[in-house]
């Protein structure tokens, strides 16, 4: 499978090593050009047991980068792991993840397979029809977005996501929440 993770961090990155430790195509993507200079020379911008070893073992299929580009097009899934921090209000800053969607949307445009779009981020309950528009009003019709909130523990990152206690996921087509459910590890 071909993966894209759009959202280097804590959620994306530890997404990004396990998917590729078992066995897909990865490449993340991520804004902060520190970051990924890092990861492209082996080291890990966070801290979490295992993480450092589980990316070694899975160089060969790791990619990470700054540039949106051609790996969106042959993407079969994009997870979309960026942050969401809070508002003055409380309400979650839904900002950064707009804009991935929108960087994204000139790809998807010259998509012909159909692109499952998957937000891990934490967001409230409706944004997921509110990015489906957006993504249909530019005539985009061959995506589905699943929404897959996560739930890792931040020093026991790796062992969540390799054996999470519990997997959510919400869309609108049933074959596509069970291809979210089966890719999850
Ligand atoms: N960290 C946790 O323990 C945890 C647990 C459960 C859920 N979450 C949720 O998961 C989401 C991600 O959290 P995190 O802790 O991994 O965030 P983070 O801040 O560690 O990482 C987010 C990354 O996204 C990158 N980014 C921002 N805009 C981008 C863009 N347009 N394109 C590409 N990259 C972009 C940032 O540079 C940053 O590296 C949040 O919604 C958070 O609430 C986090």
């Amino acid at each position: 499978m071909n993966v894209v993770i759009i959202g280097t961090g804590y959620v994306g990155l530890t997404t990004g090593v396990t998917l590729a430790y078992l066995g897909n195509e990865v490449t993340c993507i991520d804004v902060d050009k520190d970051k990924i200079s890092m990861l492209n020379r082996g080291i890990t911008p966070i801290y979490e047991p295992g993480l450092e070893n589980m990316m070694k073992a899975a160089k060969a299929r790791l990619n990470f980068a700054t540039k949106y580009s051609e790996c969106i097009i042959n993407s079969d899934i994009i997870f979309f792991a960026v942050g969401t921090p809070p508002n003055e209000d409380g309400s979650p800053n839904l900002r950064y993840l707009y804009n991935a969607y929108f960087e994204i949307l000139n790809y998807l445009k010259r998509k012909e397979k159909l692109t499952v779009l998957v937000n891990k981020s934490t967001v409230p309950v409706g944004t997921a029809d509110e990015l489906d528009s957006i993504i249909k009003d530019y005539g985009i019709t061959n995506t589905q977005i699943v929404s897959n909130p996560e739930f890792l523990r931040q020093g026991r990152a790796m062992a969540d996501t390799l054996y999470p206690d519990r997997i959510v996921v919400g869309g609108n087509c049933e074959a596509v929440e069970c291809f979210v459910t089966s890719i999850n590890p």
